[in-house]
């Protein structure tokens, strides 16, 4: 936001702002009967020292969905992502994971919740010293006590499936950026979990890489089903995969809604923001 405003014009960007913002959390009758919701942030508010994040987001991921998370960089994308796994907990408000309260949750449970989700960070968050294999089978050797022959079976599959079936042996270093990300999908996905988050997977990567990722997700969700939760700044992603979507701004989701309904909004930083224009709420702020 610029510093030229009027008051007037201050007050219409915050109205635009707090426009469509949902108040208080969603619920069933928003959806067609027999929809659920996977995931529900209620009214999470996070703060930083004075530096206040999340400001009474309300928030629900659909089961059994792609749904995508869109918001300008430095908006709270990867603070969000950490509330849902409970790796940070709000100062207020709620995250209900299944209908389990995720800052309620007791160390165990937590650590029982976290193994029904498959993670892949921004970076692909691969160990190192550790080759594509071993990376892959870390999840199955440090959480089950499955074989290494079952191992092995599982570990094959899944770098099959994300096209690696040849790079077993390579280590992380060695892999460029689309492959690194292939990897650490394959493994987030070796547990077969229920719910599957992205944080930026296409940051870094070319506009092809990130394509040929988008359509490989797709076709993992399409293949083995779950809830995937995507965050990105990236609208073309969105425009993708999404097939439910949320905009994030000043620590409150926007407006969220199927992708035609969010593609087509008339709120004034949504239609921004998805359509990429100059003039609009969102300034160099
Ligand atoms: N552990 C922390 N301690 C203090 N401040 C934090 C912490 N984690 C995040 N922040 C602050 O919260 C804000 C949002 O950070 P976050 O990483 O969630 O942004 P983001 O939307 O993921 O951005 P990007 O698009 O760059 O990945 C930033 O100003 C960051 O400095
Ligand atoms: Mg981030």
């Amino acid at each position: 936001m610029t510093s030229t405003e009027t008051p007037e014009e201050r007050k219409l960007l915050d109205a635009a702002a707090d426009f469509e913002h949902h108040e208080g959390p969603l619920t069933f009758s928003e959806r067609d009967p027999g929809d659920f919701w996977s995931i529900e942030c209620v009214n999470i508010h996070k703060s930083f020292g004075r530096n206040a994040i999340l400001r009474g987001l309300d928030f629900c991921v659909p089961e059994g969905t792609i749904t995508v998370v869109l918001g300008p960089s430095g908006t709270g994308k990867s603070v969000l992502i950490k509330h849902l796994i409970g790796l940070m907990f709000p100062d207020r408000g709620d995250v209900i994971v299944h209908g389990q309260s995720v800052p309620d949750m007791l160390q165990a449970d937590l650590l029982e919740m976290r193994r029904r989700f498959g993670i892949l960070f921004q970076d692909g968050a691969l160990f190192g010293s550790m080759n594509v294999y071993d990376n892959v089978a870390f999840p199955l050797r440090q959480h089950t006590d499955k074989s290494e022959d079952e191992i092995d079976a599982l570990v094959q599959a899944r770098l099959a499936d994300v096209g690696l079936t040849t790079a077993g042996t390579r280590m992380p270093g060695e892999l460029s950026g689309g492959m690194r990300k292939r990897a650490g999908f394959a493994r987030a996905l070796v547990m077969e979990p229920e719910i599957v988050m992205f944080d930026e997977p296409d940051s870094g990567l070319d506009p092809v890489r990130t394509l040929l990722l988008c359509d490989l997700i797709q076709a993992m969700h399409s293949l083995y089903g779950g809830t995937y939760i995507l965050i990105t700044h990236d609208i073309a992603t969105a425009r993708q995969i999404g097939q439910y979507v949320g905009v994030l701004w000043r620590g409150r989701i926007v407006q969220s809604g199927d992708r035609d309904e969010m593609f087509d909004s008339s709120n004034p930083f949504v239609r921004q923001f998805l359509n990429r224009e100059r003039g609009g709420p969102l300034g160099m702020e």
